[in-house]
């Protein structure tokens, strides 16, 4: 098959994973016989400097018309002080919102042979811990109005949170469908005691509830889910959330992995196009230091191969290779353990590269 991948590498420890995502996805094209073509887009900061835009109109113009999109991380303190209009992140959540990213999946997966380097003790990881985050991408405070104006005297800040039904009902579905393709539970995160929204999410999740009786639906307030993902999270089979709570809980979840480093995620439109991404941020203190954590982002290449080109049993060989590669002791410092052999960005990639054969 050919395809056509727009990549975002961005800014900080970005262009150094992106690279090793490429090497592992021209691996499996050797392999298997396909063609991935890349063009390169700038994004985040990196765009700023060049074009004085987080993103071009081009650039904007290549994600919609490619066969799926890469992204490595963006932002940094250097453009901490722009305007909120040319944030870095602002580029990121308008990519989402035009190529219609509503659906953001954010696996939090341990692997047995990091269980050590969890934060949390043996007996409370179990012996793993397999979740899965359903998080709404292109609504609710993220997408409401944005102000801040002089009243009386003093600022005063507005961000507005609106959730229509349609927006609720479609990640309803994406959350049930996915939880009947694994272990059937669904936990549907809101703050229902306190919003409108969450009322409102509440009530078309449970009319959803009642299309797929095979599913255990709970209903959960975020500050519980906060707690209970720390107390006991192998309860959790599928969560579903609106944006927010979603953007805090899978950094939350991702601790009990061990390492941020390691989260894959994939972002989903009505159709096959989706962008790809780790869920970690562009870690400048570390950045073109050949130190950062590639896997995070060779595990969203191998989402892309499952979800947008419906390559799984390629998916499944990225996914095995990083098993394998774990297996034999490699680490990265951020997931390194006594007696494990530390190793670089570029080594990792080779790594994983190569145990694709
Ligand atoms: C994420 C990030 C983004 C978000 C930022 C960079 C805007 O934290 O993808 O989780 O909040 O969605
Ligand atoms: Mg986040």
């Amino acid at each position: 098959m050919e395809k056509n991948i727009t990549v975002l590498p961005g800014d900080g420890i970005g262009p150094e994973i992106i690279r090793e995502a490429v090497k592992v996805l021209d691996r499996i094209g050797e392999k298997f016989g396909h063609s991935f073509h890349y063009t390169y887009v700038d994004i985040g900061g990196c765009s700023i400097d060049k074009y004085g835009v987080p993103i071009t109109e081009e650039g904007m113009e290549l994600c919609k018309s490619a066969d799926s999109v890469l992204l490595g991380a963006v932002g940094g303190p250097k453009w901490d002080d722009c305007p909120a209009e040319i944030r870095p992140e602002k580029a990121l959540l308008g990519v989402r919102k035009a190529l219609g990213l509503f659906a953001n999946l954010r696996p939090t997966r341990l692997f047995p042979q990091l269980a050590d380097t969890s934060p949390l003790k043996r007996e409370i990881v179990g012996d793993g811990i397999d979740l899965l985050i359903v998080r709404e991408l292109t609504g609710g405070v993220y997408f409401g109005g944005h102000s801040t104006e002089e009243k009386d005297g003093e600022l005063v800040a507005t961000d507005i949170m609106p959730y229509s039904e349609h927006e609720i009902e479609r990640i309803g579905r994406v959350a049930f469908e996915t939880a009947m393709k694994r272990r059937k539970r669904l936990a549907s995160v809101d703050k229902a005691n306190v919003l409108d929204t969450s009322r409102l999410w509440r009530k078309v999740m449970h009319r959803l509830s009642e299309e797929y009786p095979e599913v255990e639906y709970s209903d959960v307030l975020v500050d519980n889910t906060a707690m209970q993902l720390i107390k006991n999270p192998t309860q959790f089979d599928v969560l579903v959330t609106e944006n927010m709570f979603g953007d805090i809980l899978s950094d939350e979840a991702s601790m009990l992995t061990g390492s941020i480093g390691m989260m894959p995620s994939a972002s989903l439109s009505e159709g096959t196009l989706g962008m790809y991404e780790p869920i970690h941020g562009s870690a400048p203190d570390i950045a073109g230091q050949n130190l950062a954590n590639p896997l995070g982002t060779i595990l969203s290449a191998a989402m892309m191969l499952r979800y947008s080109f419906d390559m799984a049993k390629e998916a499944d060989v990225i996914e095995e290779a990083v098993n394998a590669v774990l297996d034999q002791g490699y680490r990265t410092g951020d997931i390194l353990q006594e007696g494990c052999k530390k190793v670089s960005c570029s080594e990792m990639g080779d790594l994983v590269a190569a145990q694709i054969g």
